[in-house]
């Protein structure tokens, strides 16, 4: 290895850092990377010189996107049940079983390639970290094969056997708990750090969800939940219980529920790509908010109920729809998105963070959710190396 060569970044007119905890930024600011880390802040008239210099010409440079939440190891397609939804169709869980009949079909081969496709859609649009679960396959080889597949294009990889009952176990619930938490983790667990259950009317209940999240954290899997998405239900009461990261949607909460997030405390991750593709109510940021929760915003990127990959999408609904302020969203979306992976190496530009950052064709962060649909992200760094995009 030769020597690092240190990059200036300067005349950036919005530099978010997140610095301190909450959202926070510099106008008129630089930034020094060197060894694949950030090794300077502050303002551009006061930078450090560098072996390199990018102007961005008062562009805005922001944490890379953190997506805490993605479904990309799957086959095929649902359009025609997402047309048939937006014509006055509900979403069903069951619609999971279409992926998994076509995720079981398909080679190693065939999903390698959608997942890098869509691994490579997520970096062009800004995101640095994501996590991937399992969940199509539903066996033992087709979970483990899943994992493994993610495993080489993240570190944040989760067991998600857990999804749905498949058509074999049909009337045996039961049967597929034991599988699930028996054989089945004990298979995938070497190539996981998170383990995941849909905790849903149609899916897993509350005894079954907590017996598999406690199989998994003796494994060592850090636990993580679908919950209260479809309708009210036990799913943040077992994710708090089970000392999860984050409980995932939280679309319906109870007082006791809001209050379960903010007292464990777990990150309330939502994902409003879900709310748009299946015309549920988008979740009540403003109150988890108001009452002191941690707010992470991913994207559940997958076939069925959301199949975007964009966090500037989700940022744009949140602020749109679901009250967050600008800076509030953009903080849930990188900042809250490492909070909900318990990575503290990503989501801000603090000295020492990892060089994961990115360039906007705007001013500020606030382009994000004002020019909603617009390509802003127009340069990639990850650890320190342009990986996506073109300097200006
Ligand atoms: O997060 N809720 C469960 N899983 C996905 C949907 C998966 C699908 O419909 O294929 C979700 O929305
Ligand atoms: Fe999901």
């Amino acid at each position: 290895m030769g020597l690092q060569r240190s990059t200036l970044i300067t005349r950036i007119g919005e530099l978010i850092t997140n610095e301190g905890g909450g959202f926070a930024a510099i106008t008129d600011g630089a930034l020094v990377i060197e060894d694949g880390t950030v090794a300077w802040t502050g303002p551009a008239e006061k930078a450090p010189a560098a072996d390199s210099v990018v102007d961005a010409g008062g562009r805005a440079v922001l944490p890379g996107f953190v997506d805490s939440h993605a479904h990309l190891v799957f086959a095929g397609e649902r359009s025609a049940e997402f047309a048939a939804r937006m014509a006055g169709r509900p979403y069903q869980a069951g619609g999971i079983l279409t992926t998994v009949a076509a995720t079981r079909a398909a080679s190693d081969t065939e999903l390698r390639a959608n997942l890098r496709r869509l691994a490579a859609e997520m970096l062009r649009q800004g995101t640095t970290t994501f996590e991937c679960k399992s969940g199509y396959g539903l066996t033992v080889a087709d979970e483990a094969r899943g994992l493994a597949l993610a495993a080489e294009v993240t570190p944040e990889v989760t067991y998600l056997g857990a999804h749905v009952v498949p058509p074999e176990f049909a009337g045996d619930v039961a049967g597929y708990v034991d599988l699930v938490r028996g054989p089945m983790l004990a298979a995938c667990a070497p190539h996981a750090r998170w383990i995941d259950v849909f905790c849903e009317d149609g899916a897993f209940g509350a005894d079954e969800a907590a017996a598999i999240l406690a199989a998994g954290r003796a494994r060592g899997l850090g636990p993580r939940i679908h919950a209260n998405q479809l309708g009210p239900g036990p799913g943040v009461r077992v994710a708090a219980e089970a000392g999860a990261a984050s409980a995932d949607h939280c679309t319906y909460l109870s007082p006791e529920d809001v209050d379960a997030i903010v007292s464990a405390p777990l990150v309330a991750t939502l994902l409003p790509g879900a709310e748009f593709g299946t015309r549920h109510p988008y979740p009540d940021a403003r109150r988890l908010l108001d009452a002191g929760a941690v707010v992470a915003l991913a994207t559940d990127c997958n076939p069925g109920s959301s199949f975007t990959s964009s966090m500037a999408f989700c940022i744009a609904l949140a602020v749109r729809d679901m009250r967050m302020t600008t800076q509030e969203a953009v903080w849930a979306a990188t900042a809250g998105g490492a909070r909900a992976l318990r990575r503290p190496d990503v989501g801000h530009l603090g000295v020492g963070a990892r060089a994961d950052l990115i360039l906007l064709d705007a001013p500020s962060h606030a382009y994000l959710a004002y020019r909603p649909g617009v390509p802003l992200v127009t340069a990639v760094w990850q650890s320190g190396r342009l990986t996506a995009g073109t300097l200006p």
